[in-house]
């Protein structure tokens, strides 16, 4: 049977980057014929400043917003990365297989800790807690943005390292990263950059829980170029094309059809057409996640099932791995 991992970090909201690049893809790769595991990493998440009494708040948030966006607790284990110890048990085993030069180079640790003085420790070993995420459900299939390339590369490079070393144990993993532009949706202020919950301008970003009256907002303010014409060109024209990217993404219509739709409009105009998309899309999905939140035992509830799930897969993992490498095993 097919194994599929993900994750997200609790930090903030959900966005339409998240939205777009990864959890539309989970909700469809639910079904019978797959095993299917998606994590909110908590442990992740604290590896750069954050508010401790935000968090818990955060992780309640984020399990509603997933089930509100059709991630079904059913058939997928919904759980909380720091509910299940194997994770960071298999991280300090991988650890021990790569190197300070290895982790140094990845983009996103190069990318986070340029800003910083003093570098936390867990920034650098972010990637291998990762790696110990998917490797721990023997994960086959990991649905992510384009931007998790890099680590889930040196995933697969401790996987095979481990497998030499101690006997094979663990898949290679298939990356899905979708090949159209959804798997990098950009800032909507700063559109050679990714929208993400770091960028200082939030205006660039659009969250799960806006109200129609931000999204119209966010959206009129999007940067574009000074051509008025509606064209799908990603590389020379990156503004308007993210939002033919959204459009596009919910309407089920191809960019080109789009375009051909709206020959007429200017970009100004067409603005408003795709906010009004996105209200239409994203309205019944926030005030699930507004009653959804008025639930929050059931929402711990779904949290504690996921965790006898997964914990049951971690465990036997983990004792396989245990005694691979030459520890006794903890019955
Ligand atoms: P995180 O929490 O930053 O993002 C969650 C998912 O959303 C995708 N994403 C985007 N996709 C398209 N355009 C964007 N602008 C955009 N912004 C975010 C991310 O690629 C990701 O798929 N390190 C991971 C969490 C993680 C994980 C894992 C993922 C921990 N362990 C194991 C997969 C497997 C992260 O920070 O995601």
């Amino acid at each position: 049977k097919e194994k599929v991992f993900s994750g997200i970090q609790p930090t903030g909201t959900l966005h339409l980057g998240n939205y777009f690049g990864a959890v539309s893809k989970w909700v469809k790769l639910q079904n019978e014929d797959r095993e299917v595991f998606y994590s909110i990493v908590d442990l992740h998440s604290i590896t750069l400043p954050y508010d401790a009494k935000k968090l818990e708040k955060n992780v309640l948030l984020m399990t509603a917003s997933l089930i509100a966006c059709g991630i079904n607790p059913e058939r997928s284990t919904l759980f909380l990365q720091s509910q299940v110890p194997e994770h960071t048990q298999l991280s300090w085993v991988l650890g021990c297989l790569t190197t300070m030069p290895r982790l140094g180079q990845l983009p996103q640790f190069k990318e986070k800790s340029a800003t910083l003085k003093d570098v936390p420790l867990g920034l650098y070993l972010y990637p291998i807690l990762q790696a110990a995420d998917i490797l721990l459900y023997k994960a086959t299939k990991v649905p992510v943005g384009e931007d998790q390339i890099q680590n889930l590369q040196l995933a697969h490079s401790l996987a095979r390292t481990f497998n030499r070393q101690y006997g094979e144990t663990f898949p290679i993993s298939e990356v899905l990263v979708q090949q159209d532009c959804s798997s990098r949706i950009r800032n909507l202020r700063d559109p050679t950059k990714k929208m993400s919950k770091s960028h200082p301008d939030k205006r660039g970003k659009i969250d799960i829980t806006d109200t129609p009256d931000d999204i119209v907002e966010k959206v009129k303010k999007a940067v574009t170029d000074c051509t008025s014409q509606i064209t799908y060109d990603p590389d020379n024209r990156p503004g308007v094309s993210t939002l033919l990217t959204m459009h596009s993404l919910i309407s089920g219509l191809s960019p080109e059809e789009i375009c051909e739709e709206n020959k007429l409009l200017d970009t100004g105009r067409y603005k408003l057409i795709v906010a009004e998309a996105l209200v239409e899309k994203f309205t019944p999905i926030r005030q699930e996640i507004i009653k959804l939140m008025d639930s929050p035992e059931y929402l711990s509830k779904v949290l504690q099932e996921g965790q006898k799930k997964a914990h049951l897969i971690a465990l036997e993992t983990w004792q396989e791995v245990a005694s691979k490498i030459g520890t006794i095993p903890n019955n």
